[in-house]
């Protein structure tokens, strides 16, 4: 196991992946990693000649009152797995390595979708994180950049960027990875007291629920869903929604995506499932 090459600044970053034999993926991570992004290290390392990994708490996908300051940092153990899953350069700047001081503070704005769901409760927060995104797609100019389903409207707002910026990459989603009962891992589940750990699993529960009574159509989804959430009075729910696969309007039949965001304590989790709604066939 040789250990990843790591550049603290762009310059080191453009040298290290100058070398590297293509194609070349990227891997954005805030840090914290967990088999969910270990699984997309080794999605890319399946894709690729060279495998960068980004590991930036990015300050301005933070609202004001959010996690910033107690988003957790646990960089030894990130190198540690990311030597184990075969990544070749990891970059973990500074902030001002990303946001130089004196700059114009150009922005990419996300557009309607960035104000929907997600956006609707954390304002600013896809425009922090499609401006970073950018900002490392330049910086590490890849062929192949890697995104969790975890993160569904950030998937789908990363691709429109990429399509309507018409971006030189190919953007790759990866399937969810969960816990043995279901729970979506992610960065924050760490913040769950034990009680909290059990009430969570009833995000997986009500889509798991929602999608099997897909056949029944549009509104039985979102009823089964609901119901479930009802059993869990602990968990203050954000937002339940059936989308289309591409968060636009639910269809009456075909392809559709269910999302939900709900509150334990202080803790916000997030997790979505695709739904056939209407005649399976
Ligand atoms: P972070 O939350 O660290 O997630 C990094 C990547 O891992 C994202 O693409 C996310 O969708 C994916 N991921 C997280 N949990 C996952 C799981 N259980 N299964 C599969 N993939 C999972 O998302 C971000 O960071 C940031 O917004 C970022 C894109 C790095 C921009 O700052």
């Amino acid at each position: 196991m040789t250990r990843p090459a790591v550049a603290e600044t762009t310059a080191e970053l453009a040298r290290l992946r100058a070398a590297l034999p293509g194609p070349v993926a990227l891997v954005p991570t805030m840090g914290a990693l967990h088999e969910g992004h270990r699984t997309l290290v080794r999605a890319a390392r399946g894709r690729a000649g060279g495998v960068v990994v980004s590991v930036f708490v990015n300050p301005t996908q933070f609202g004001p009152g959010e996690d910033l300051d107690r988003y957790p940092r646990t960089w030894d153990a990130d190198l540690a797995a990311l030597a184990e899953e075969g990544a070749d350069v990891v970059f973990h700047p500074p902030v001002e390595e990303v946001y130089p001081p004196g700059a114009a503070g150009v922005t990419v704005h996300p557009g309607p979708l960035g104000d929907v769901l997600e956006g609707a409760v954390r304002p600013g927060h896809f425009a922090g994180v499609l401006t970073v995104v950018a900002k490392l797609f330049g910086l590490a100019r890849p062929d192949l950049a890697f995104f969790g389903e975890k993160d569904y409207q950030q998937l789908t707002l990363i691709r429109a960027m990429v399509r309507e910026l018409v971006l030189p990459l190919e953007v790759v989603g990866v399937p969810t990875v969960r816990e043995d009962d279901g729970l979506a891992l992610s960065s924050r589940n760490r913040y769950l007291t034990p009680e909290q750990r059990v009430t969570a699993v009833t995000l997986s529960r009500a889509l798991r629920a929602g999608a099997d009574a897909g056949r029944h159509g549009a509104d039985a989804v979102l009823a089964a869903a609901s119901a479930v959430l009802a059993g869990a009075p602990d968990l203050r729910q954000d937002y339940l929604a059936l989308t289309d696969p591409d968060l636009g309007p639910a269809p009456s039949t075909g392809p559709a995506r269910l999302l939900l965001a709900a509150r334990a304590g202080g803790t916000r989790l997030i997790d979505n499932t695709s739904v056939q709604v209407g005649d399976p066939r």
